[in-house]
């Protein structure tokens, strides 16, 4: 697949410190955006091309999920999200097997429940992950913070992964700014994701500006707000406007933004083809401000 550079990505006002760049790579910190020749786009973390659409299976299980994974993968989607807890790991990872797209070109992120996070536990219990999934895993998170076991020693046996080449990558998901920082700084390898909630109902400027003076990617979970984008005023206005619907416009305000991947979920053929149908129009930088707004009412 051919990569081509060429993106342009949005900053929210509070966020802009300087003038982007109006052709070639963006780039900052560790990360760069860049469209892929047939369509999906991916951002560069760190040197590692995730693509920033992702399929999202929680809620998906058994042949219910193989079928909708093995479609999303038809359909273009080259990023699958899943997690020990969601019970789906070995649909997840038997459509990856069954799909003709080729193993390595899909990124499959799953996560360490929180009350595996003993050394002991995520040792069983992400080699049953593995088991499950018949695959090595791309990006390995922690799925939420636990109160109880330190960071590091959870990290510790995660970078053992890594160091066995099971695991290619590690993050996190739900943590604030200062649990981030403490897992980067607990962490012998770089953390590559901090997977949390972001739509446009939901602010998260700050955990964002983090993110991207870090060089770490933030994955929007429920980019659709768990099904309540569509039917949104300003988003089906907008979407008008592109001959769009509000679920690709706030999908696409997610991925247009410098340092954001987005991983909605959809069980329909149809939900997915639009979700996926995201590429081929632009949000003006009044537009995104606008969809920006929403969270602040
Ligand atoms: N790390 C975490 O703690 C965490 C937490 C929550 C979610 N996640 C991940 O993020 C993924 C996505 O989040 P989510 O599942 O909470 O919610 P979401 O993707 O925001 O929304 C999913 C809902 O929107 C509907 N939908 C999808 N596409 C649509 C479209 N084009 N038009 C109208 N409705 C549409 C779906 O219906 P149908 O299914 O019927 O199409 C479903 O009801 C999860 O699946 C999971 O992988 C992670």
């Amino acid at each position: 697949m051919v990569t081509v550079f060429g993106a342009q990505a949005y900053r929210p006002p509070s966020l802009r410190r300087e003038a982007l760049p109006t052709t070639g790579a963006l780039t900052h910190g560790f990360l760069c955006v860049r469209f892929d020749s047939d369509g999906m786009e991916s951002v560069s973390v760190d040197s590692v091309e995730v693509p920033v659409l992702g399929f999202g299976t929680w809620r998906l299980e058994g042949d219910e999920c193989r079928t909708a994974v093995k479609r999303a993968l038809e359909l273009g989607y080259r990023h699958v999200d899943t997690a020990q807890m969601y019970g789906n790991e070995r649909a997840v990872g038997r459509a990856i097997e069954e799909s003709p797209v080729e193993r390595e070109e899909v990124f499959l992120v799953t996560k360490v429940r929180r009350k595996n996070l003993a050394p002991e536990d995520v040792r069983q219990t992400v080699e049953a992950s593995l088991d499950r999934l018949g695959t090595d895993i791309d990006l390995l998170l922690i799925h939420s913070p636990s109160q109880t076991v330190p960071l590091e020693d959870s990290l510790a046996v995660m970078n053992e992964f890594q160091d066995e080449g099971s695991v290619s990558h590690i993050g996190v998901s739900n943590f604030s700014v200062d649990q981030t920082r403490a897992a980067m700084e607990a962490s012998e390898t770089p953390i590559l994701t901090n997977q949390v909630e972001y739509h446009p109902f939901k602010d998260q400027d700050e955990l964002l500006a983090f993110c991207r003076d870090e060089g770490v990617l933030l994955t929007a979970y429920s980019p659709l707000a768990d099904g309540q984008v569509p039917g949104t005023d300003l988003l089906e206005r907008i979407g008008a406007e592109h001959g769009k619907s509000a679920a690709q416009v706030a999908i696409r305000w997610l991925i247009q933004q410098e340092n954001v991947a987005a991983i909605p979920k959809a069980a329909s053929r149809d939900h997915q083809a639009e979700n996926a149908d995201v590429f081929d129009f632009r949000l003006t930088d009044e537009e995104m401000d606008q969809i920006a707004q929403l969270s602040r009412k």
